[in-house]
């Protein structure tokens, strides 16, 4: 019997999902991307080496593993080929390994134009997306006028459909946002000459991934983003624009739930956040810059400072829910190391009443006071300690407080960058 696994952020993106994913993947035949897109930065530590993946597994520096992008990632074309560069030219093969499902929509530059001119408009009101056109690529995937992957093999169908779009796209940003138009013809031709790169890479990734359960070969889905940034269940309209929960795997790559046999929680030991948005245990004083300090809170993908405060495990809770968590990985348990007191979020007080779980539609911050336990800190060094027992006997004690207030078991602890500094409690695919 084949093990499929779904490993999800459950905070707000860039919880170290990237690491799991690639220290997981030695298990494994196959590791699937299944939505987001190019505003992902997945880091990977090996051997000192640093590696940031956006679009391409981060299954793929194992290099007997085959990788795949399913059909619910908005592609852009000019960033996976950039990607496959940068890695093919350090001595990683990826095009004969790397499958793209035909059906992804693709990211074109009338999207990133749309996306970068929204946030200008909207100014202090802005979201604060990567501008890498990820919002508007999902509407029209969902409006039905996406040029998706298959399109580019279709000369008349694609020049139809390009021809409408940036039609569209140009009224929308000369009229509404006063943009320049985009230029139809420089779009058209860079894709009738990338097409012949790109074809024999394209797949039927739901086939393809049947096939590999059928063989018996474990798979891995790796979630990009946060739970908390999910267009549903997220905190909205601070959100990205795709459903970045567990269940998007199936959707997302054409592999049915029944199909999944865990769903591992990636939990940062405090939280962090880009861009604007809802963020009730952030701390704006000396403590949450020690910990962007110590943690090297810079964005991966456009380097903005990450926003930083202590866990949330309200949050963590609703999290838990919505995604069927069956065990958490908590990472990065060694930037805590140095703090006299850690501060755990318990709940919410909102107008005299209390929550214990993060409520739904809380984008107005100004009315809620965060609840806090408080445990003093280990002060001393977890940094990359592989036996649980070795952990000081404080940092074991703030493991079981997520693990009970959460309701969730902790299965792996990450206590450094690197792939060996990994703690395993409960490894996913032996249980
Ligand atoms: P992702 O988007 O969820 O894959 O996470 P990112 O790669 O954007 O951000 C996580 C950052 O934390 C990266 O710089 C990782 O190298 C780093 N990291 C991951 N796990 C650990 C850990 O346990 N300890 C420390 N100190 N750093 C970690
Ligand atoms: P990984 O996979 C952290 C955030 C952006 C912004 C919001 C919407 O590395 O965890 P978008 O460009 O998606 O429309 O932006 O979502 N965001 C992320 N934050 N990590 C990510 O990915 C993110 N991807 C998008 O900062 O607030
Ligand atoms: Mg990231």
């Amino acid at each position: 019997m084949n093990k499929n696994i779904v490993i999800i952020g459950t905070q707000w993106g860039d919880e170290g999902k990237g690491k799991i994913v690639d220290w997981l993947s030695e298990s494994v035949k196959g590791v699937v991307r299944f939505q987001g897109g190019h505003n992902a930065g997945h880091t990977l530590w090996i051997n000192g080496k640093k590696t940031i993946l956006r679009l391409i597994p981060s299954g793929i520096m194992h290099p007997n593993i085959t990788c795949f992008i399913g059909n619910g990632v908005v592609l852009s074309i000019e960033a996976l080929l950039k990607e496959i560069d940068e890695l093919e030219s350090t001595g990683i093969l990826v095009k004969n390994r790397l499958y793209i499902s035909e059906n992804c929509p693709l990211i074109l530059p009338y999207h990133i134009a749309l996306d970068t001119a929204r946030e200008k408009q909207k100014g202090v009101n802005k979201i604060g997306t990567t501008g890498r056109g990820i919002g508007p690529a999902y509407e029209d995937k969902v409006a039905r006028r996406a040029i998706r992957l298959k399109d580019i093999f279709n000369p008349k169908l694609l020049e139809e459909k390009l021809e409408d779009n940036v039609n569209y796209y140009n009224l929308l940003l000369t009229k509404l946002f006063n943009e320049s138009e985009i230029n139809f013809s420089s779009i058209k031709e860079y894709l009738t000459k990338i097409a012949p790169i790109i074809e024999p890479m394209i797949k039927d990734v739901s086939n393809c991934l049947y096939d590999m359960c059928e063989k018996g070969e474990n798979l891995l889905f790796e979630g990009a983003q946060g739970a908390l940034l999910d267009v549903d269940h997220g905190t909205y309209p601070y959100v990205t624009s795709s459903n970045c929960i567990s269940g998007a795997a199936s959707t997302g790559s054409g592999v049915g739930p029944k199909n999944i046999d865990y769903i591992l929680g990636i939990t940062k030991a405090y939280t962090t956040r880009v861009g604007s948005g809802p963020f009730p245990t952030e701390l704006n004083d000396d403590i949450g810059i020690k910990l962007s300090t110590i943690g090297k809170e810079v964005g991966s993908v456009t380097g903005r400072p990450r926003r930083c405060g202590w866990l949330d495990a309200a949050a963590l809770k609703r999290s838990a829910r919505i995604n069927g968590i069956s065990g958490l990985c908590i990472t990065k348990l060694d930037v805590l190391d140095s703090f006299d007191y850690i501060k755990i979020g318990v709940g919410y007080q909102i107008n005299d009443t209390f929550y214990d779980v993060l409520p739904y539609g809380i984008s107005n911050l100004n009315n809620i006071l965060p609840i806090f336990e408080t445990i003093s800190g280990w002060k001393s060094s977890t940094a990359s300690i592989t036996e649980f027992d070795k952990l000081p006997e404080q940092a074991r004690y703030y493991l079981g407080r997520i693990a009970d207030i959460s309701g969730i078991p902790i299965d792996i602890i990450s206590t450094g960058p690197d792939r060996n500094d990994t703690i395993v409690l409960r490894n996913p695919f032996m249980i």
